[in-house]
């Protein structure tokens, strides 16, 4: 039974010196595993005399019991060990400041649409809403575009594959003046409303976008005329700017839904572009021929259309000289724009 106490303070050195529990686990089948040292002394209690069996057994399942007791305070302590190193390795410093998520906010463009909106209701005007999908005939026939007119032509336009219920061509709108037509259909005059939207024309510099935003004006009623076009818009702009000091000009023009026509530059009062024009809008009076298509009588009803381009405005209003950078998604760029 030496050899006992010799196995079992062997085994107690061993495991207290193991720092891994894989490790620990094979040191315990070398003792007491199917062919262990202490196994093997078992095994042998056959061979002993009747009289010396019990208490051999006896001394080796107390060894047994401490080997194992051993083995569960090593596996707990292990436990513990591997415990600490991960907090350590995880520590949290909750003094740190907070890092707080970033706030969004609404692009220039949509400011720029809004304060639009705003000025226009502030005087009257009705705020419409429409399809980006329009039929040929509300872009294009409604407003007295003859069939053969270059503006329908594929260099300017994006068709659409599918045809409408009725069998027309279907194309992404090319400006918001379709929208004269649909209001005018639903409302009974007098006509006042201003409709913001997408707009698309196979166009790209930096002052033309393939996807821009138009807000169409119209006011039709007995007696509005193209004084009235003059007066309105000069006043918005200089409610849009928030000056009196503006350079614009009305630039005769040609559109075949209205006649007269205009064109409206304004000069850049700030930025790289400064004291250059820019073309912001087409407008004029509104076509007999485009007013029957609304469903009234040219006799009797007249007014006003202008088209403006909305990056235009913003471009005029904070000095850019490149619409694309509205387009980019640069945050350095939009974050500007508080
Ligand atoms: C028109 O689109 C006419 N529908 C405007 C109109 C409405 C005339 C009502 C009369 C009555 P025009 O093609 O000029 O006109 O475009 C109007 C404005 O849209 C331009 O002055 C410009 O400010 C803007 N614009 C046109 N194309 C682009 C483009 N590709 N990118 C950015 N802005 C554009
Ligand atoms: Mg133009």
């Amino acid at each position: 039974m030496d050899n006992l106490e010799k196995i079992v303070s062997d085994a107690l050195e061993q495991f207290s010196g193991i720092n891994d529990a894989a490790a620990l686990e094979q040191a315990k089948a070398h003792y007491l595993g199917k062919s262990g040292a202490l196994t093997d002394l078992l095994k042998g209690l056959g061979k002993l005399p009747a009289e010396q069996r019990r208490e051999a057994g006896s001394h080796i399942n107390a060894a047994k019991d401490r080997l194992e007791a051993a083995l569960a305070r090593r596996r707990e302590a292990l436990a513990q060990l591997q415990l600490d190193a991960r907090l350590a390795e995880e520590a949290l410093d909750v003094t740190l400041p907070g890092r707080g998520a970033g706030r969004g906010r609404l692009h220039p463009l949509t400011r720029t649409q809004d304060r639009i909106e705003a000025i226009f209701r502030s005087i009257g005007f009705d705020v419409a809403d429409g399809p980006e999908i329009e039929t040929d005939w509300n872009n294009f026939t409604a407003l007295n575009n003859p069939e053969n007119h270059p503006a329908r032509s594929m260099q300017d336009t994006f068709y659409v594959e599918n045809k409408d219920a009725a069998g027309r061509p279907l194309l992404l709108r090319t400006h918001t003046s379709p929208m004269q037509v649909r209001y005018a259909r639903m409302h009974a005059p007098p006509l006042k409303v201003i409709a913001p939207g997408r707009t698309y024309r196979v166009d790209s510099d930096a002052t033309h976008s393939p996807m821009f935003h138009q807000v169409e004006g119209l006011w039709i009623d007995e007696d509005v005329s193209f004084a009235d076009l003059k007066g309105v818009y000069t006043d918005f702009l200089r409610r849009f700017f928030e000056t009196d000091e503006l350079e614009v000009r009305f630039r005769p023009s040609f559109f075949p839904f209205t006649e007269p026509s205009a064109e409206i530059d304004m000069a850049f009062g700030a930025g790289p572009n400064k004291g250059q024009w820019l073309e912001i809008s087409g407008a004029g009076q509104v076509h007999p021929s485009v007013i029957r298509n609304f469903g009234l009588d040219p006799e009797r009803y007249i007014g006003f259309a202008f088209g403006s381009g909305i990056e235009r405005l913003a471009m005029l209003r904070y000095g850019i000289h490149d619409l694309r950078l509205f387009y980019d998604g640069d945050l350095r760029f939009l974050q500007q724009f508080a």
